[in-house]
């Protein structure tokens, strides 16, 4: 086995990475070199405590890198064009984050040398599958090591034993009782009372949204505006990619919105117990799906819902460096052309529906859709058209009759 002189380690700040930098440190007498993406995500309010943390426990480079932008244009709005919901239901936001970071980890191994990565994801999850494929898609050289596949700790009583003999910082205050992950896309909660699916989700589960009955008692109507599958104002205000998805996420926490309770199937084989919280996500996913019912044409909106189910299996099963995906985008984007205009949304209560849609590009004819005086449809050419239709069917169940008989007879023979 060649030597490993420095590794580049996807850092959290939280414990398992903290002990994976000493772990990693010992085991392989290397340079530890930590890697942290500001996506958006709850709980750190000051990321020069990661940096003094991550340095303090070993690291010999730190790296904290602002991604949020790039992470909204070119992974969730790519996502969000697809309208990809993993299951119908599960908008992607871990899934979405982890191509994005490990393309920001191998470029910095490139940069510094460094013959390994490592990450700190558990042996029986997405992620871990997400990581290793990622970095294997972009430089299958790089060495991949998962400590929490490999290491001897088998309680987290034991990690933190091992913490503070080693003096890394442990924080006093109880850990949660959830495992959770967030982004500008949404907060993915597991573990715990959530593990039994038939507990209803403590109150103390949800970190964003408000609950239903906590929320004001009037109704909210938001406007967005979409420029070719893109959403690009609120209420006809302009905002940046970055700011429009945290206000919604501000909106749509305030009245109970995107909050998603599910059993779903793994990639490693397990059903497990999920609950998220994606207000920005549900909005928006609406909207974009309303204003594509407006502006597609049939065969196009039929066949891009087949698209989304795989679009969203191939983010979520670790595939985004995948000739599929890029495919799958320059079709998306392809359709995308026409899919400008307003969406009108009523957010109530936990609810979130979309009550009106406008474009110009806008499929729908009132001359052709009216029952009033205005109609121009052509109601003689229906029955024609209906007689074509209809005809295979027709002429089945006519050579079922004729055959009657014969049918009967073998019937009897079996
Ligand atoms: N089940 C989701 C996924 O595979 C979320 C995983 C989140 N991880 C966590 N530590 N809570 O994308």
């Amino acid at each position: 086995m060649k030597k490993i002189n420095k590794i580049v380690l996807a850092y959290s700040g939280g414990l398992d990475t903290s002990v994976a930098i000493k772990w990693l440190k010992e085991k392989y007498n290397a340079e530890i070199i930590t890697y942290s993406a500001d996506v958006g995500q709850i709980g750190i309010v000051d990321w020069s405590q990661v940096e003094e943390k991550a340095f303090k426990t070993g690291a010999s480079k730190v790296y904290i890198d602002d991604v949020q932008e790039e992470f909204i244009k070119d992974y969730v709005f790519k996502s969000l064009k697809a309208n990809a919901l993993y299951e119908g239901k599960y908008p992607l936001a871990t899934a979405l984050s982890r191509p994005l970071i490990v393309k920001k980890m191998v470029e910095i191994a490139h940069q510094h040398g460094a013959e390994a990565v490592a990450h700190g994801c558990t042996g029986k999850g997405n992620d871990q599958v997400r990581f290793d494929v990622s970095f294997r898609a972009l430089d299958p050289e790089l060495e991949i090591i998962a400590p929490l596949r490999e290491w001897e700790f088998k309680t987290r009583n034991e990690e933190i034993d091992y913490a503070k003999e080693n003096n890394i910082p442990v924080k006093a205050t109880k850990d949660s009782p959830y495992s959770l992950d967030s982004n500008l896309w949404g907060l993915s909660i597991e573990c715990g009372v959530l593990e039994d699916p038939w507990n209803e989700p403590p109150a103390d589960a949800y970190q964003w949204t408000k609950a239903p009955e906590k929320t004001p008692d009037e109704p909210l109507y938001l406007t967005i505006s979409f420029e070719q599958g893109e959403p690009v104002k609120i209420n006809n205000k302009y905002l940046s990619p970055v700011k429009l998805v945290k206000k919604l996420n501000q909106i749509g926490s305030e009245y109970g919105v995107g909050r998603i309770d599910m059993v779903e199937n793994r990639l490693v084989g397990i059903k497990s117990r999920e609950i998220y919280e994606a207000p920005a996500a549900e909005i928006l996913t609406k909207a974009h799906q309303q204003l594509e019912d407006l502006t597609l044409d049939r065969e196009t909106s039929h066949y891009k819902r087949i698209i989304a189910e795989k679009y969203a299996e191939l983010v979520y099963y670790g595939l985004w460096y995948s000739p599929l995906r890029s495919a799958l985008d320059a079709f998306i984007e392809e359709t995308q052309k026409q899919v400008s205009g307003e969406v009108k949304l009523k957010l109530y209560k936990g609810q979130c529906t979309v009550v009106g849609r406008k474009s110009p590009y806008s499929l729908y004819q009132f001359d052709l859709a009216t029952y009033d005086e205005e109609d121009s449809f052509d109601h003689q050419a229906a029955a024609g058209f209906i007689k074509l239709w209809g005809l295979p069917t027709q002429i089945h169940t006519r050579v079922k009759q004729q055959n009657k008989d014969t049918i009967f007879l073998k019937e009897l023979i079996k």
